[in-house]
């Protein structure tokens, strides 16, 4: 299917839609210059963690058209529930009202004595790491690190969205991380409309209904601008 068509199917899919889910990855910041993980030119191939995933690699990161056209999105249609699986908090800069952060924010600390979380947007914190105010433990990122649980409850309303969305939007995903990686299938199990928006097929792209192959900064904004109005 040609581009614009596509990109036409995508815009009919999603004007009026009562219910869009999204579900972003890292290929959603990527314009952003915040580097994905698997990619060619990701983070686990080319570079230290410690010199890109910390607050200074991302301060000065700021939302690219991708994550301004899924906030603009919530004017177009009915509802827009918006997962991600990114740290960022670009979403939020952009815009975006309620954003499930499955995997935590960089931008959260959590103490490891109390457990109390707050969030901290100092750049460079002024101690590394940084002690709790309240009990004066150390703290940690608010990240979910390999082998840990999601944050609670994300995850039974990143399903339930999942399961109720007329349209499923994945963005910048490889849907090779589980249990995110499974919402788009949850979602078409169970009658969505399901889009990949990526430069390449994702884990999932044979189960998807529409395929838009490019940069999501590009692509979305490209039709979301001319989605009908919500029913
Ligand atoms: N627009 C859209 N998609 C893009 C772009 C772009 N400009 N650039 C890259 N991509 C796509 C890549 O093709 C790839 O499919 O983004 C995807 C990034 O995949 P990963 O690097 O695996 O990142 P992600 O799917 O977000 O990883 C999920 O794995 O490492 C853990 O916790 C980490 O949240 C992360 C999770």
């Amino acid at each position: 299917m040609s581009g614009a068509s596509a990109i036409d199917r995508a815009r009919e899919a999603l004007s009026g839609a009562p219910r869009v889910t999204v579900l972003t990855g890292s290929g959603a910041s990527a314009e952003s210059g915040v580097p994905t993980f698997r990619d060619a030119a990701g983070l686990w191939q080319q570079v230290q963690l410690e010199d890109v995933a910390t607050p200074e690699g991302f301060a000065a990161a700021e939302p690219n058209p991708a994550h301004r056209a899924l906030a603009a999105l919530e004017d177009r249609v009915g509802q827009v529930s918006l997962i991600t699986q990114n740290v960022d908090g670009l979403h939020q800069a952009a815009g975006s009202g309620r954003v499930v952060e499955l995997h935590g924010s960089l931008w959260d600390l959590r103490c490891t004595g109390c457990g109390t979380t707050r969030s901290d947007h100092r750049v460079p914190l002024p101690e590394v790491p940084p002690r709790c105010p309240a009990c004066g433990e150390w703290q940690r990122p608010g990240v979910v690190w390999f082998g840990e649980g999601l944050p609670p409850g994300a995850l039974e309303e990143a399903a339930q969205a999942a399961r109720e969305a007329d349209v499923f939007l994945s963005v910048g995903t490889a849907a090779e991380v589980a249990p995110a990686g499974s919402l788009p299938l949850l979602a078409r199990q169970a009658g969505a409309f399901v889009v990949e928006i990526n430069p390449q097929p994702s884990a999932v792209a044979d189960e998807v209904d529409l395929a838009l192959r490019g940069p999501a900064g590009e692509l979305l904004p490209r039709f979301v601008a001319e989605v009908g109005p919500a029913r």
